[in-house]
């Protein structure tokens, strides 16, 4: 294939840099990926291109996700997704790792491979190596004709369009939108109910709309970033369905903004992590308003007592003051926050960078798509 660079997704018109762009059209690319797959009136969603039909659907016993940096990240937040609607065991591995350590292939396993480029060298020889061994591989893969997606054979494209910054936004958001629809069809052939199926598909429906609404708060956003640019270092916390929006969280302030993020599950800070709480060390804390709510709001207590900032991200009325910043998502189905949170902190990171005046586009040291291993 070859690129018209006169296309408009390579021209950046109004935008700064590619990474704002791609930020602001994040309602029009899920709008795309969700387009002619969801079916309302039997509450589930249709992936022609995975080639599996309900009893192939429903010989899968569990479901493995894997790619690299993002990719990998999205992937946690898929496999929450099948174990959730499907109640199948999954999870998400680094394709780096899955790669080399010798895994065991199991017939009924459904392997994903994640990847925005499609040409990612780990991620390719993952889908090589379980091939190999006779698994089950289908990828969920933006560039149509890659590598991934040409080894692969059957899957989904994200359709996302090209995405050019290094750190990606779109491609990211638009696999848990496919994941999500995996998820659905893999529950609706075991399980999940047809009302339950009509509510999440009513949910990723409103998704471009409720994407608007986070983008909407960008000033206030980009206040609360600059507020914290002098911090050093910062964690992410979140706990189950806000742990892969922890993790996509800090991946994006280290990618674009270089300063040293980790993310920690809320329940494991008290075991190490809290000695470095203190006043120069903020925390993002993700509160989604679900059942752990409680949880949620005695974790940033704990924070607060020993002196640490903390910014909540939540859709929650939280108590005034408990958190010193807080940045306000709408609400959605409660299995979808995920997908709608990352946004919000993808906004953070960006404004923080911005700050910062850093190369957003062209973070130092990465590259787009890593084609060595
Ligand atoms: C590089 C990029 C990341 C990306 C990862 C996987 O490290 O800088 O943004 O998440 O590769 O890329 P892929 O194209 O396979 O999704």
């Amino acid at each position: 294939t070859t690129v018209d660079l006169d296309d408009a997704d390579y021209q950046l018109g109004s935008y700064a840099n590619f990474m704002h762009k791609e930020i602001w059209e994040q309602p029009e690319s899920v709008r795309r990926t969700l387009l002619g797959r969801l079916d309302e009136r039997f509450g589930t969603a249709r992936l022609g291109g995975i080639n599996l039909d309900a009893r192939a659907l429903r010989a899968i016993r569990r479901v493995k996700f894997f790619g690299c940096g993002s990719a990998y990240y999205a992937g946690q937040l898929g496999a929450n997704l099948v174990e959730e609607w499907a109640r199948l065991p999954a999870d998400a591995e680094p394709a780096s790792e899955l790669r080399y350590r010798n895994p065991v292939v199991e017939e009924d396993t459904l392997y994903v491979a994640i990847s925005q480029s499609g040409e990612t060298a780990d991620t390719l020889a993952a889908v090589q190596e379980l091939k190999r061994k006779g698994g089950q591989v289908i990828g969920m893969v933006n560039t149509v004709g890659s590598a991934i997606a040409r080894e692969c054979g059957s899957g989904t494209f994200l359709h996302a369009g090209p995405e050019v910054s290094v750190a990606s936004t779109k491609a990211y958001t638009n696999m848990g939108v496919c994941f999500a629809m995996l998820a659905l069809a893999l529950g609706r052939v075991r399980d999940l109910s047809v009302s339950d199926g009509a509510r999440i598909v009513a949910g990723l429906d409103s998704l471009p709309s409720l994407i608007v609404e986070v983008l909407g708060a960008e000033n206030e956003i980009s206040a609360v970033a600059k507020e914290h640019s002098g911090a050093e270092r910062m964690f992410f916390i979140g706990r189950t369905r806000g742990w892969p929006v922890a993790r996509e969280g800090a991946q994006k302030l280290k990618e674009i903004s270089y300063v040293h993020a980790e993310a920690y599950q809320a329940g494991e800070l008290k075991h190490g992590p809290l000695a470095l709480i203190e006043p120069a060390m903020p925390s993002v804390v993700i509160v989604p308003d679900d059942e752990l709510l409680a949880k949620n709001i005695g974790t940033i207590e704990q924070i607060k007592a020993r002196g640490g900032p903390v910014i909540a991200v939540t859709n929650a009325d939280l108590p005034d003051g408990l958190a010193d910043s807080v940045i306000q998502v709408p609400r959605s189905e409660p299995e979808l926050d995920p997908i709608l949170f990352t946004i919000p902190l993808q906004v953070f990171a960006y404004h923080l960078a911005h700050h910062l005046g850093r190369d957003i586009d062209k973070p130092r040291n990465l590259a787009k798509s890593v084609t060595v291993e």
